[in-house]
């Protein structure tokens, strides 16, 4: 069976070589743009691939997407219609995003946000610490990544709730769905952290009216995608009170550019998009097992639905 690698990370080629072919016997792993015959090609290993670099194999069965979003696929207009897309979903991954978010849960918890401040100020002197039991966590998306992050941050004993496009339940979480509940849910959010897939549904849903239904002084975590937020509309809530820090993962544009305001913005904390990184070691087996139950005919897991986006 031909396996391509199509990525922008040429140094782990090797390292996907070896890890699938110790996994999967029988493979032929090629790394694009080396495709060889085209017509041999059946699964595609996809991380922002260059538009239409996955049209043109006839006998392609699967692309599987080697990071948790899929934006990165749908987006392309050359996408083929009829091979199904499956999602990444990395227990170690979903473990390190739950970290990122918590971090920034007890950085804003913790205020140490303003403390930073006041070193740099030399300034010996301390605010009020509010119960735990008070700063409600509101989270945007729970899927694999938002209903582990949900439980573990109930488990230190914030409240905790979840709001996604259909009804879920996680114990130990209030759970709300659909545009309806969304002022309910936001109002609700001392400290809201998205974990969105970025869809037609879900693209700016981060915006002024949005922002506006939070709290006053709330904090916001992005560790999903840029594209769900009116970065001027951020930097207007951050700059009027009604938010009092972000912690952004993801940016609109990326690399962000040296001209954005975000960069130096006092308020906002901001990391290269590093949230959760796909390590080979740990995804080569999702990714092995998805090709193996192709092989046998037997059901892919966590195959995208092009309608939904995710
Ligand atoms: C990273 O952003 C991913 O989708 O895995």
């Amino acid at each position: 069976m031909v396996v391509l690698l199509i990525t922008p990370r040429a140094e782990q080629a090797e390292n996907w070589r070896s890890l699938l072919s110790e996994v999967l016997k029988d493979i032929d792993f090629r790394v694009f743009p080396e495709v060889g015959d085209p017509s041999e090609v059946e699964v595609a290993l996809a991380w922002k691939a260059p538009y239409g670099a996955l049209a043109g194999f006839p006998k392609l069965k699967l692309i599987c997407s080697l990071g948790m979003g899929v934006d990165h696929l749908l987006q392309d207009p050359q996408l083929p219609a009829d091979v199904p897309i499956a999602r990444l979903v990395d227990p170690n991954m979903v473990e390190q995003m739950s970290e990122y978010a918590l971090y920034g849960v007890l950085h804003f918890h913790r205020r140490f946000d303003v403390y930073e401040r006041y070193q740099n100020e030399k300034r010996w002197e301390e605010l009020p610490l509010p119960h735990t039991a008070l700063r409600r966590i509101g989270v945007m998306g729970i899927g694999e990544i938002g209903a582990d992050f949900a439980r573990k941050t109930a488990a230190l004993g914030f409240p905790v709730k979840g709001w996604s496009r259909s009804p879920k339940a996680i114990d130990g979480v209030e759970c709300y769905a659909g545009l309806d509940q969304l002022p309910r849910f936001l109002a609700q959010s001392d400290i809201l952290v998205t974990v969105l897939p970025l869809t037609s549904g879900t693209q700016q849903i981060v915006n002024a009216q949005t922002l506006a239904m939070l709290p006053r002084g709330a904090y916001f975590i992005n560790m999903a995608r840029g594209g769900l937020v009116v970065e001027g509309d951020l930097i207007a809530a951050l700059d009027s009170g009604q938010l009092e820090g972000a912690l952004l993962d993801v940016t609109a544009t990326e690399p962000l550019p040296a001209s954005s305001p975000l960069w130096s913005h006092r308020k906002v904390r901001l990391t290269p998009h590093i949230a959760g990184l796909t390590n080979p070691e740990t995804a080569v087996y999702p990714i092995a097992e998805n090709i193996q139950r192709l092989r046998d005919g037997r059901p892919l897991l966590h195959v995208v639905d092009r309608s939904r986006g995710y």
